[in-house]
């Protein structure tokens, strides 16, 4: 009961996930690298999932917050999307090429790098002003709303389906991004914030 609290407080604020999910990637990242045949292929797929789900979220709650309240924020997100942008070029060049290309393991590792430096940029310089600028009932709110999004999130590709990921970024990751910003916008409207 009380593990089960724990657990659930974790999850309760928006920030909390985040950063989960930050700590996700990075074990992801791992877990690609260590492993070999299937489980390098499903755990990449894990990992692009994952990265779609957390890259929209931070798009629709983080950025915009960091617009309206950091000094320079403009600069900040203009910087965070630009990152964003080159790693999803990586991400779908990585996904054109089967998982045990030689050239796979290198070009992982340059994304690993530049996503848990982007990571590092966003808890330093977002995160924290984030905290103080959001009510507990709005962090709570906005913790629902991707926790929500987690679950519509495409789980297992079709195997044998080649260009699973391709699609995934180009194609459901424009639904999944539309319906997490009516979550998030519904979330923001039910949750009046606690100051
Ligand atoms: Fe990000
Ligand atoms: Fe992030």
């Amino acid at each position: 009961m009380n593990a089960r609290s724990t657990e659930m407080s974790a999850t309760d604020d928006v920030i909390d996930l985040l950063l989960r999910q930050h700590a996700q990637i990075r074990d992801l990242f791992l877990l690609v690298t260590t492993s070999t045949g299937t489980e390098r292929r499903e755990a990449f797929d894990r990992l692009v999932r994952l990265l779609a789900v957390h890259e929209t979220a931070e798009e629709q709650i983080v950025h915009p917050m960091s617009r309206r309240s950091l000094a320079g924020g403009d600069g900040v997100v203009l910087d965070r999307l630009h990152e964003e942008e080159m790693s999803k070029a990586l991400l779908s060049e990585l996904d054109r090429m089967p998982t045990d290309d030689p050239r796979f393991v290198p070009l992982l590792n340059h994304l690993r790098v530049d996503v848990l430096t982007h990571a590092r940029a966003e808890e330093r310089l977002e995160f924290g002003r984030l905290h103080e600028d959001l009510g507990d009932a709005e962090r709570k709110g906005l913790a629902v709303a991707l926790r929500a999004a987690e679950a519509i999130a495409p789980t297992h590709p079709h195997p044998g389906v080649e260009g699973a990921i391709e699609n995934l970024l180009l194609g459901p990751a424009l639904a999944l991004a539309d319906r997490l910003r009516d979550l998030i916008k519904e979330a923001m409207r039910e949750s009046p914030s606690e100051g």
